[in-house]
């Protein structure tokens, strides 16, 4: 009897997912005094990720990301399920691949974002299935001024949300039934959703909204008065307008999800310049770009984050992306970024700035490189510029640390140039392009050493006490100094070397002597640092 009870519980739990999970060991997002956590089996998660190209979301091509991945030592691999590949059929659903994915990934010891490519992919709607794509009727385009259609499906278009979102309702529902065990962490719901070229829909239903009142929700939470789009938004009223009806879209399809299992959902943007207003016809109108981020918020409750594709390689501008996206509202992630080496050195500004995740895009060996946006190959020093970062901070147990420290990171900038910050008493510089020893200027016949010139550098601080910081990097130079106008007295005490075991921080040697006297030099061997500073009276 007791055995035939056991067989009959293991059934249950086999057929049943309901019974295996409680809704607080589903991944979710949390916040604490403006900092955020992604929580995966009950703690912090720091997403160390990959992105498959766009068409490795077949089994063939997946099979060539393990190795690439393993390279880097990801820990989470996104791929895209298309909408095409789902439901060839209206109403006929295929999860082969979604099924092969998740076997894949566990057996590769990988975590999964899912990237739902429906109505919109990188605004096209090239990922929809052939009775989507061909019949404009049901499933309409947005007009243009002159009447003629765009490419781009209508964010107004009732069928359209209608058929995306029962077919992303399917694959939530395969997910609540066949991953138990929350291989997968986090989906993006489309991908880089707007239009270029044709701000908004301009066909006569969408225009009869548009000259309508903003919807309260939106104007109350911009706190702006009641008005029309044109009379509130003036230049941007277009774009806007596409904005809040695109994320009401998605937002119908992320609410929907969630009913079926709520996990975490994120959309990306394809970036505009962030320091110039942007141009409504020029940039992917609708997008979640850094300067609509509260439409989206106030139109998508269901949407956790907001996130940036960074395919920018000027320094400043990809700090200003990381400043823009990183918000007490909005958690950082950076789903995509190029895979060029240069890109590497992001990651230690982006874990500054609190990031949940970071993954570099095409990270598959299917044949394809996307240069000039990325690497012209994965050769060696590409993916060692990435698995050398990854590989120190998975030794610690950095997204706790993270969620309750304040953090500060650098990457190079451009010119080379040195930055510092004030963290409590304390400020810290980071430099670049230096000997480990010595000062610059006492050996001009020595030069810069080869990485000067080179794209590479950057250090992560956490400040785990007021005198009391941890730090890693690699090509950069720490100093530790008091902050002008603190009380005098101010120093270095003491800085330990050491490696975590699980939680606890184990001392390996104390550095002094060289390895002090000229700041902290990381250089190609990233370490943990701790440093202690304190005050001779
Ligand atoms: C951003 C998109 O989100 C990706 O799917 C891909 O098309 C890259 N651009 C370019 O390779």
């Amino acid at each position: 009897m007791r055995f035939r009870a056991f067989l009959l519980a293991a059934s249950l739990m086999a057929t049943s997912p309901l019974v295996a999970q409680s809704a607080s060991d589903i991944p979710h997002l949390e916040k604490k005094n403006g900092r955020h956590a992604l929580i995966v089996d009950g703690a912090p998660f720091l997403m160390l990720g990959g992105q498959v190209n766009n068409s490795s979301n077949y089994a063939a091509p997946l099979a060539t990301a393990w190795p690439i991945l393993d390279r880097i030592g990801a820990n989470t691999v996104e791929v895209p399920v298309a909408w095409e590949q789902i439901e060839p059929t209206e109403g006929r659903f295929d999860f082969s691949f979604v099924q092969t994915l998740l076997d894949e990934a566990r057996r590769h010891h990988k975590r999964v974002v899912l990237l739902w490519f429906g109505t919109w992919k990188n605004t096209n709607l090239t990922y929809t299935p052939e009775w989507v794509k061909l019949d404009n009727r049901r499933f309409p385009r947005m007009k243009k001024k002159d009447g003629s259609n765009h490419e781009v499906l209508s964010a107004h278009g009732a069928a359209t949300l209608e058929a995306d979102k029962r077919a992303f309702v399917q694959l939530m529902t395969y997910l609540r039934d066949h991953d138990a065990q929350n291989t997968v962490i986090m989906v993006q719901p489309e991908n880089e959703t707007g239009s270029y070229q044709n701000p908004r829909d301009y066909g006569a239903a969408a225009q009869k909204l548009f000259d309508g009142p903003v919807p309260a929700a939106l104007t109350k939470a911009l706190g702006k008065p009641a008005g029309t789009w044109a009379a509130l938004f003036g230049d941007q009223a277009d774009r806007a307008f596409n904005t809040w009806h695109t994320a009401r879209f998605v937002e119908a399809l992320a609410a929907a999800g969630k009913a079926i299992k709520p996990l975490p959902m994120y959309v990306n943007a394809a970036l505009a310049d962030p320091f110039t207003t942007p141009d409504p016809v020029k940039i992917s109108s609708g997008g979640p770009q850094g300067d609509v981020i509260p439409i989206w918020k106030a139109a998508a409750p269901s949407i956790d984050i907001a996130a940036p594709d960074i395919y920018d390689r000027v320094s400043r501008n990809v700090a200003k992306h990381l400043d823009i996206y990183a918000r007490p509202d909005n958690a950082l992630m950076v789903p995509e970024i190029g895979n060029a080496r240069e890109y590497a050195r992001f990651f230690w500004a982006s874990l500054g700035k609190g990031a949940i995740g970071f993954s570099p895009f095409g990270m598959d060996d299917s044949g394809y490189n996307n240069h000039p946006l990325g690497a012209v190959r994965l050769d060696e020093p590409t993916l060692e510029a990435f698995a050398s970062k990854y590989r120190i901070v998975a030794a610690a147990p950095w997204a706790k640390i993270a969620f309750a420290h304040p953090t500060w990171g650098v990457s190079r900038p451009d010119d080379g140039a040195p930055v510092s910050t004030a963290m409590g008493d304390w400020t810290i510089t980071a430099s670049f392009g230096q000997w480990n020893f010595g000062r610059e200027t006492w050996f001009p016949e020595a030069g810069r050493p080869p990485w000067a010139k080179e794209p590479v550098g950057g250090l992560v601080v956490a400040q785990l006490a007021p005198d009391e910081f941890l730090l890693t990097g690699d090509y950069a130079r720490a100093e530790f100094a008091p902050r002008p106008g603190s009380a005098p007295g101010g120093m270095v005490v003491r800085v330990e070397e050491g490696h975590f075991a699980g939680a606890q921080w184990v001392v390996d040697r104390i550095w002094n002597g060289d390895q002090t006297d000229y700041g902290l030099n990381l250089a190609d061997r990233p370490v943990w640092l701790k440093v202690v500073m304190g005050r001779y009276k």
